[in-house]
């Protein structure tokens, strides 16, 4: 009886630790890519549209997205990189959602279809660094 008292506190500890050493992880790539992840649904929702069917408030989100995406990989570099090739990967991204940020503010002949573009480079380049680091979880990207 006493074995089994002490086998669930036990088991109760070693689940609070593990809780907590998830939530100090989190602090840091985690939440940079659960916000990239917002602004990212948002593009792959609006590059579905026909150009004749977005409003200027709409290519303004395409804009602020690929902003906050490429803002979002300059705090991972500074904040918690700690290897080449992680930098190597946020820099990729940092590319092309700088490629969606600028293109957003152009002509708008022919805007949709290049952000579509630049989005699937963006697509594989976040996808690149799960690939590396976590394969296993089956992220989306
Ligand atoms: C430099 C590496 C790297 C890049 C670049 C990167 N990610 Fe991640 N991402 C990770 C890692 C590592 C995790 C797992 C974090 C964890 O579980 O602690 C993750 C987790 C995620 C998750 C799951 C978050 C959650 O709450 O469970 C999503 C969604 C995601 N990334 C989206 C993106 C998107 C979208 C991009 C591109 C704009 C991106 N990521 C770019 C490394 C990266």
């Amino acid at each position: 009886m006493l074995i089994k008292r002490f086998t669930v506190a036990g088991l109760a500890l070693l689940f609070v630790c593990t809780i907590s050493v998830n939530s100090y992880a989190a602090g840091s790539s985690k939440e940079i890519c659960a916000s990239s992840a917002k602004e990212f649904q948002k593009i792959n929702r609006l590059k579905g549209y026909f150009p004749e069917e977005l409003t200027d408030a709409d290519y303004e989100t395409l804009r602020k997205a690929g902003e906050v995406m490429k803002n979002n990989e300059q705090e991972r570099i500074e904040k918690f990189n700690v290897d080449a090739n992680t930098r190597a990967m946020s820099q990729v991204v940092q590319i092309h959602a700088g490629n969606i940020e600028e293109r957003a503010r152009g002509d708008k002949v022919g805007l949709i279809e290049d952000i579509g573009h630049s989005f699937r480079f963006l697509f594989l380049s976040c996808r690149s660094c799960h690939q590396v680091y976590k394969t296993e979880e089956g992220l989306a990207p």
